[in-house]
């Protein structure tokens, strides 16, 4: 029997619970969070759609407590996706939520453990960085099977913010964000094109920084219009497919944040890089070919990261 389970039915939680119940690949999409029966009305409403999509895999709701209880229900899980704890408010930063959420993060992470000791963790709260560092400290895993959700969504902000000033198909648009999720985005123009031909090509420098510095602050343009709560529409797609990849061992290249040791010259620190997904979560670390500036940022990046990850560690 397969087994996702989702940790946190927010509006994060809850939209990956629904569209990895959509794509039809899993017996059973458990979705958890501490607030109670809420997990149980959502999945009882996303069963009820089933019939109208299409689709078979089961939506089992659970509520968590702090000292675990609840957590059988997520038992063996092959993949996990960690949403649990708080969004940012209007004029926050990610890490501003670094204290809170690593409490919750963290307790969660070893009731993971506990239950699904083979899975592989996707961890999507933030800061994201830090927190799926604190999630493989927490864990025990090997590294290779925690990784965080975040490049998938910082490069699907900025293609889509380019296929809109170009007035272009968001299919016909590459770009390529890594680093963290963050300040410390790194955007990487040489790989971004449209049909083909460099960005370059069709933007001026100017233009390109523009929708760079849109795309780094892509979360917080939506936190300050909602007002309450995050992004979740697209957080959730980039989440969803790499849950899909990793069950389907699919081998799919994705920006994610993933373990690096060595690759880029850069030693031992999660940071977002493109990798290969599968069963056993980053297959390997896909080196792409930066110029130097792209190169210096991303080192300059990992330093900014590898600073925060070793606070976590106390938190
Ligand atoms: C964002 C949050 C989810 O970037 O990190 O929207």
């Amino acid at each position: 029997m397969s087994k996702v389970s989702v940790v946190g039915a927010g509006f994060y939680g809850s939209t990956t619970a629904l569209r990895l119940a959509q794509y039809n690949i899993f017996d059973t999409v458990v979705l958890t969070d501490i607030v109670e029966g809420k997990s149980e009305g959502l999945a009882l409403d996303m069963n009820q759609s089933r019939p109208i999509e299409g689709f078979e895999t089961k939506i089992i709701g659970a509520t968590t407590t702090a000292d675990g209880a609840g957590y059988e229900a997520t038992a063996n899980s092959d993949v996990v996706v960690i949403t649990a704890g708080l969004p940012r408010k209007p004029g926050m930063s990610r890490m501003d939520l670094i204290g809170v959420n690593a409490g919750i993060v963290r307790g969660v992470a070893e009731n993971i453990a506990k239950h699904s000791p083979n899975a592989v963790v996707i961890v999507v709260s933030n800061p994201l960085d830090e927190m799926t560092a604190l999630t493989q400290l927490a864990t025990g895993f090997p590294k290779n099977r925690v990784m965080g959700q975040a490049g998938m969504l910082d490069t699907a902000r900025f293609t889509n913010f380019v296929a809109e000033k170009l007035g272009v198909s968001v299919g016909s648009v590459k770009t390529l964000t890594l680093g963290s999720h963050g300040d410390t985005m790194v955007p990487v123009p040489s790989h971004c094109t449209v049909d083909g031909v460099a960005l370059a090509e069709k933007l001026s420098a100017e233009e390109i920084e523009e929708l760079v510095v849109r795309t780094r602050n892509g979360g917080a343009e939506i936190v300050a219009l909602l007002k309450t709560g995050s992004a979740y529409y697209a957080p959730s797609a980039a989440a969803a497919r790499m849950a899909k990849a990793v069950f389907e061992d699919s081998g799919a290249v994705m920006p994610v944040c993933a373990w690096v040791d060595g690759e880029y010259g850069i030693t031992g620190v999660y940071l977002g890089v493109e990798a290969e997904l599968g069963r056993t979560g980053i297959r390997k670390i896909v080196e792409t070919k930066l110029t130097p500036s792209e190169l210096s940022e991303l080192k300059a990046a990992a330093e900014a990261v590898r600073a925060k990850q070793a606070d976590v560690q106390s938190l």
